[in-house]
């Protein structure tokens, strides 16, 4: 609603010694320029192969590519990873990493398969014990199922994918009537009302950002665990397709 002041944003960064900057969202030219000038790596998020080639052009580093499955802005093409993985993996030079929808070991595999040289995780990450959020939202990501997201914000081209609740239930219902504008949810969206749902666990605030990985959540371990699980549960998968090739 109001831009963010991303200059700042930048010279803070930058002063506190960040090493790796994901940007994501349209022309990220400014970003990647500013970052490379000193010295940062800039993996840039995008939802098309074509972004992320005239993100390769700008020279970003790495591309996080954000299939349709994914929490948050999953562009307006609705491509599941399973077709823009490859798509993009086929189309530029430098690495990629797929994102949106990935919660486990089968997914990090899938991803490698499809051409990724990693995968990035974001609800999955959001149910765990040190993530900075009320029991409550991990308990909510935990019980609910890859149905329970809402698509929301397409008819303003700004098309995102949140969990399921109230709030986001009744954006939904807002945004179907023929001339329902932004402002009439503005007061539901709000940021603000997002990170008061985040600290205070009262479910009913606002927007919780999630995907439909929440299908695969069914756990809070801690980081350590879920990482060692991941790669135990990739590296014996790979042994069996391995098995499967003989
Ligand atoms: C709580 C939460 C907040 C997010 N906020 C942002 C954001 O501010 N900007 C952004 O580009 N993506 C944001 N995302 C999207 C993630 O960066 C990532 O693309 C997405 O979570 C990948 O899909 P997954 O949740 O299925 O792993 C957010 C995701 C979550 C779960």
């Amino acid at each position: 609603m109001t831009p963010p002041p991303y200059a700042e944003y930048r010279r803070a960064i930058i002063e506190s010694g960040v090493r790796i900057v994901e940007t994501a969202g349209s022309n990220p030219k400014e970003h990647i320029d500013d970052f490379k000038a000193h010295g940062l790596k800039v993996i840039h998020k995008c939802t098309s192969a074509r972004h992320a080639l005239s993100a390769e052009r700008m020279g970003a580093d790495v591309i996080s590519i954000d299939g349709f499955e994914c929490a948050g802005h999953p562009g307006e093409d609705d491509l599941s990873g399973l077709v823009l993985i490859p798509v993009t993996a086929d189309k530029v030079k430098i690495p990629i990493i797929a994102s949106g929808g990935f919660a486990d070991g089968r997914g990090l595999v899938a991803a490698l398969a499809l051409g990724a040289q990693g995968i990035n995780m974001g609800t999955r990450f959001c149910a765990t014990r040190e993530a900075p959020i009320h029991d409550r939202v991990k308990e909510f990501l935990v019980k609910n199922d890859e149905r329970s997201t809402n698509v929301i914000f397409r008819k303003l081209r700004n098309t995102a994918r949140v969990g399921k609740n109230s709030v986001s239930d009744q954006v939904v219902e807002i945004l179907a009537r023929p001339d329902a504008k932004f402002e009439d949810v503005a007061h539901l969206v709000r940021g603000s009302k997002g990170r008061e749902l985040l600290e205070s666990g009262d479910l009913d605030k606002g927007l919780v950002w999630a995907g439909q990985s929440q299908g695969l959540v069914h756990d809070i371990p801690s980081v350590a665990e879920l990482i060692d699980r991941l790669i135990g549960e990739a590296t014996a998968l790979m042994g069996r397709l391995e098995g499967m090739m003989h």
